[in-house]
């Protein structure tokens, strides 16, 4: 029996020699800023106390600044993860229908699947590249309890205008139906609407520090509700005693310099891009469906070379040491057409791909499936 091929595995095995392109992470916040804090709370032997359970105070306030929603409380989890596990556990129940999209970010859905609700899919690998307003409309029924608006999302890149998020807010306004606004890429976009401002009421909103200050590796993230949502929420808090405590130095530490280093961040993800646009184009059958990403990622679609994504994907991984993702843990129905790639990376990383893809594409078209 041919045993499947443990992207995960080999990538850790080879990790300070692999291009990390494979889960949005970012690699381009500076290290400094992280080590300094992460040292200091060492230092204090910080670790050997609970953390206050409630969260880093001044974590929270800057939280709260940054998202620049007063009315709203703040919790802090170990990253958005947690938050969406907890939500969906808090706020689902059996038979509760929740509008999603495919693709999307699908551990979402197992979450609210676990709660014994469903999702209600639209097909969105087709422009515009993202769920409308009148589409939700039309897809309300009695047993409808919740929207997940991803903003930008993942995998696409695609980004929500501000009437549009407008409209989708009205609509769970309207119909008393809660809005899961998951904006864990919202540093990356162009311009960014929080569904909360014209939903405060009904909407969750998920935040993470993993893809903006990249610091996926320390698991932190966390969400906003209106009062009596967040206590309804709360309640389902998995984690008692508090979230990690070197990682809540660390968040703060960042979140005090993001605002100063973000604009180079977002410069060198727009220039990578490009870049990466530039060598997908040069390959026959490769084209970019979403461009420019408003996120930190965007798909490649492959179906015109009738690769199977999970190749490319072991093919550039294990000779050329550049990780990205097939499609099919990110859409059930389309996940065979495309593979995805992020690009908050270094110049040499974006390089090692621009080389790798072409000659990857090349060994495998007309390859035995
Ligand atoms: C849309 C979306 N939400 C949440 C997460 C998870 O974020 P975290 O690392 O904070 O748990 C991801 C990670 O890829 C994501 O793409």
């Amino acid at each position: 029996m041919q045993q499947t091929f443990d992207v995960f595995g080999y990538a850790h095995g080879h990790f300070s020699e692999v291009a990390w392109m494979g889960q949005n992470t970012n690699h381009l916040f500076p290290k400094p800023v992280v080590r300094k804090a992460v040292q200091a709370a060492m230092k204090e032997a910080r670790y050997e106390e609970y953390p206050f359970a409630s969260g880093l105070a001044e974590l929270k306030s800057a939280m709260l600044e940054d998202f620049a929603l007063p009315q709203a409380k703040v919790g802090i989890t170990s990253g958005g993860t947690e938050a969406l596990y907890m939500l969906t556990r808090a706020l689902l129940s059996p038979g509760d229908e929740v509008i999603s999209s495919d693709p999307t970010y699908l551990i979402i859905h197992k979450f609210i699947e676990l709660s014994g609700a469903t999702t209600v899919n639209h097909e969105i690998y087709a422009a515009p590249w993202r769920l409308t307003a009148d589409r939700i409309n039309n897809s309300i029924t009695p047993k409808t309890r919740m929207i997940l608006l991803i903003d930008p999302l993942n995998p696409l890149g695609s980004g929500y205008p501000e009437s549009e998020v407008k409209a989708i807010a009205e609509i769970a306004h309207d119909k008393k139906l809660l809005l899961l606004n998951d904006v864990t890429y919202r540093d990356f976009a162009d311009k960014h609407t929080l569904a909360a401002t014209y939903a405060p009421e009904e909407t969750v909103t998920v935040w993470s520090l993993s893809k903006n200050c990249g610091l996926a590796g320390l698991r932190i993230g966390g969400l906003f509700a209106a009062p009596d949502l967040f206590s309804k929420i709360w309640k389902y808090n998995t984690n008692d005693l508090g979230v990690n405590v070197l990682s809540q130095w660390a968040a703060l530490a960042a979140m005090k310099v993001k605002k100063d280093v973000f604009p180079r961040i977002k410069s060198r993800t727009r220039a990578n891009q490009r870049r990466i646009k530039k060598v997908v184009e040069s390959v026959p059958g490769c084209s970019l469906p979403v461009y420019p990403s408003q996120g930190n990622m965007f798909v490649i679609d492959i179906s015109q070379t009738g690769i199977d994504p999970q190749k490319l994907q072991q093919e550039l991984l294990e000779n050329h040491n550049v990780f990205l993702r097939g499609g099919n843990y990110l859409s059930p129905k389309f996940g065979n057409r495309f593979i995805r790639i992020s690009f908050s990376n270094s110049t040499s990383d974006v390089e090692r791909f621009s080389t790798a893809f072409p000659a990857a594409v090349q060994k495998l078209r007309g390859a035995p499936a």
